[in-house]
C-alpha cells in the first residue's frame, strides 16, 4: 500500500502557474515571482504537490516569455535570481516541487546566439539556427508558422537568406542537428538543476528533429500537429534524459508533445530513457460527454499501459479556453470535472484559477495581447480577494480580471466550505489518502450510458468514481452494494450513496 517507492511525479498533482497573471507585487500590472512566493500558503492549503511556472526567463515578451533571450536569467519583469531561489526554497520548505518551462525548439530573435548567427554567413554560430539561401520571393518549403498565419520562413536582408520559425518570426528555430547547440542547451538545464529545480516542462519537443532536407509537409496551415524526423528527436530526448538522470532526486521531464494521438505521444517516453511524462491533450479538444470520455480513457490506456508509460490529464492550460468556459459555464460541471481530473489514473495537471471555477475573461480588442489571438481569455489575472484590486497592486493590469471576481477569488473561496476551491482541497486530500487514487489500476465500469464510472484498485485499497456528465438526473447506477460516499462534487447534505446521481455531479465512493 506504500506509494513512497514511486517517483514523486507519478503520485503528484502539478499546478501550472502563468506568472504574468498570478500576482503582481510591484505595481507594473504584471505578476511576478515574489507574487507566487507570497501565495504559497494558498497552494499548501489546497494541497498540490508541484508547481510549474510558464517561462520567467529574460525575454522580449513577443510570445510572453516563450521567446527567450537568456535561458539562465530571470526577466526583470518577474524578478531576479534571488527571487527564484527564494521561491524554490520556500516551495521546498512546504514540500512543493518546482518545475520550470524550458523552450528548446526556438529562442528569441534577440538572443545573443541569434544576433551572432544572423550577423554574417561565416559567423561560428551561423549553423545554430536554420538558414537557407535562395530566392527572396519563394520560401524554402511549404511549412507554415503557428502564428501569425503564413510561411514559417522569414527573409533576412543582412545575409540574404531565409531562417525558419515554426512560431512567430521573433522565435527562430534552433538547429538541434548542430552538436554545439545541444551542448549549450544542456548547459541551461544544468544551470537550473544545480539551483535545485525538480524538473522541466519542455515546450513543443516533438518539433526538435528537423529532417536535413527540409521536405515539404503534407499538412497545410494550422497547429504543427505532425512530427518531423522523430528518430532524431528520440535521440535528442535520450541525451536530455541523460542530463537529468545525473542528478539525484528524480528530476522530471514532462514534454509538450502536441500530437492528439495517445499512441504517437506514448512513443516519446522511449524505453524509460526519454520523457518521464508527456501531455495527453485529447481532453482539451473533446466534449464533456460520458461516451467520449470512456473512449478517450480507453485510447490512453491502450497507448500507455502496454509500454509502461504513465499518462497525464489536463483540462485547462494557458493555450486554450478554460474548461468551465468550454463546457458551457455551469459551475456544477466544473465541480464534477475537478473530481474527474484528480481521480483518473495518471498525473493531473491543474491550471491556476481552475480551483476558483474561473471562466475566461472577456478581453476587449483594444486590450488584446496574444500573438496567436485567442489565448488572452484564459490568461487573465487571478483574483485573490473581493476588493477592487483583487489582491493586486492596481485594479487595471495587463489583462482584465475574469468574470465574477468578487466571489471567485481565493479569500472568499477559502472561507467557504461549500466553494469549488474547498472541493478541490477535499478531492486532493482524498487522493493523498488513497494509494488506489494515486497509482491504482483503473477499469471502466459499464453502468449507465450517461455516466462515466471507473474502479481504481491498489492492494486492498479501492475507490469507485462516478461522474454524471449529462443534464439528466440518473437513478439506478449499478455499481454494486457496499459503497459509501467519500466526496461528492455537489453541496447536497444527503451524502448517503443511493445509487443515484443528480445531473452534472461526480462522486468518489469507498468501501463501506
Ligand atoms: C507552446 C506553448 C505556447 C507557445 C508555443 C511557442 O505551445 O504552450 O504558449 O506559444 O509553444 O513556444
Amino acid at each position: 500500500m506504500d506509494t513512497n517507492s514511486e517517483p514523486w511525479w507519478k503520485t503528484a498533482v502539478v499546478y501550472q502557474i502563468y506568472p504574468r497573471s498570478f500576482c503582481d507585487t510591484t505595481g507594473n500590472g504584471v505578476g511576478d515571482i515574489d507574487g507566487i512566493t507570497a501565495h504559497l500558503d494558498h497552494l499548501g492549503w489546497l494541497g498540490v504537490d508541484a508547481i510549474w511556472l510558464s517561462p520567467v526567463f529574460r525575454s522580449p515578451m513577443v510570445d510572453h516569455g516563450y521567446d527567450i533571450s537568456d535561458y539562465c536569467d530571470i526577466d526583470p519583469l518577474f524578478g531576479d535570481l534571488v527571487a527564484i531561489d527564494t521561491l524554490i526554497d520556500e516551495s521546498h520548505a512546504r514540500d512543493i516541487r518546482v518545475i520550470l518551462d524550458w523552450v528548446p525548439n526556438h529562442s528569441s530573435d534577440q538572443h545573443p546566439w541569434f544576433l551572432e548567427s544572423r550577423s554574417d554567413r561565416t559567423n561560428p554560430k551561423r549553423n545554430w539556427y536554420i538558414w537557407r539561401a535562395g530566392d527572396p520571393s519563394t520560401p524554402p518549403n511549404n511549412w507554415q508558422a503557428e502564428f501569425p498565419p503564413g510561411p514559417a520562413w522569414k527573409w533576412d536582408d543582412q545575409t540574404q537568406a531565409w531562417y525558419l520559425h515554426m512560431f512567430a518570426p521573433e522565435q527562430p528555430d534552433l538547429n538541434w542537428a548542430e552538436p554545439a547547440v545541444r551542448e549549450a542547451m544542456y548547459d541551461t538545464l544544468r544551470f537550473w538543476l544545480d539551483r535545485g529545480v525538480d524538473g522541466f516542462r519542455m515546450d513543443v519537443v516533438h518539433l526538435l528533429g528537423k529532417p536535413d532536407a527540409l521536405p515539404d509537409r503534407a499538412k497545410g496551415p494550422g497547429r504543427p500537429l505532425t512530427e518531423f524526423d522523430n528518430q532524431v528527436t528520440h535521440e535528442y530526448l535520450r541525451e536530455i534524459r541523460a542530463v537529468l538522470d545525473r542528478y539525484e532526486g528524480d528530476r522530471m521531464a514532462v514534454g509538450e508533445v502536441y500530437l492528439l494521438d495517445p499512441a504517437r505521444v506514448a512513443d516519446y517516453y522511449g524505453s524509460d530513457d526519454e520523457l518521464h511524462l508527456s501531455f495527453n491533450f485529447m481532453p482539451l479538444w473533446s466534449e464533456w460527454d460520458a461516451t467520449v470520455w470512456r473512449e478517450q480513457i480507453r485510447l490512453a490506456a491502450d497507448a500507455f499501459e502496454p509500454v509502461d508509460a504513465w499518462t497525464t490529464w489536463v483540462l485547462s492550460n494557458h493555450d486554450v479556453p478554460r474548461h468551465r468556459s468550454r463546457y458551457g459555464g455551469n459551475e456544477q460541471t466544473a465541480r464534477a470535472a475537478a473530481v474527474l481530473l484528480l481521480c483518473l489514473r495518471g498525473t493531473p495537471f491543474m491550471y491556476a484559477g481552475e480551483e476558483f471555477g474561473l471562466l475566461d475573461a472577456d478581453v476587449p480588442p483594444e486590450m488584446a495581447q496574444d500573438p496567436a489571438g485567442y489565448r488572452d481569455g484564459c490568461r487573465a489575472p487571478l483574483p485573490w480577494d473581493g476588493s477592487s484590486n483583487h489582491g493586486w497592486v492596481k485594479p487595471d493590469n495587463w489583462l482584465p480580471f475574469p468574470p465574477e471576481a468578487d466571489t471567485r477569488n481565493a479569500s472568499a473561496q477559502m472561507a467557504d466550505s461549500g466553494s469549488i476551491a474547498a472541493l478541490y482541497k477535499a478531492v486532493l486530500a482524498a487522493r493523498r489518502r488513497s494509494p488506489a487514487l494515486q497509482i491504482g489500476t483503473q477499469r471502466i465500469l459499464e453502468t449507465h450510458q450517461l455516466v462515466l464510472a471507473f474502479h481504481r484498485v491498489h492492494g486492498t485499497d479501492q475507490r469507485i468514481i462516478v461522474v454524471n456528465m449529462s443534464d439528466e438526473d440518473v437513478d439506478s447506477i449499478a455499481v454494486g452494494s457496499g459503497w459509501q460516499t467519500e466526496v461528492r462534487s455537489d453541496t447536497t447534505d444527503a451524502i448517503a450513496w443511493t445509487q443515484s446521481l443528480p445531473s452534472q455531479t461526480a462522486i468518489i465512493l469507498k468501501p463501506a
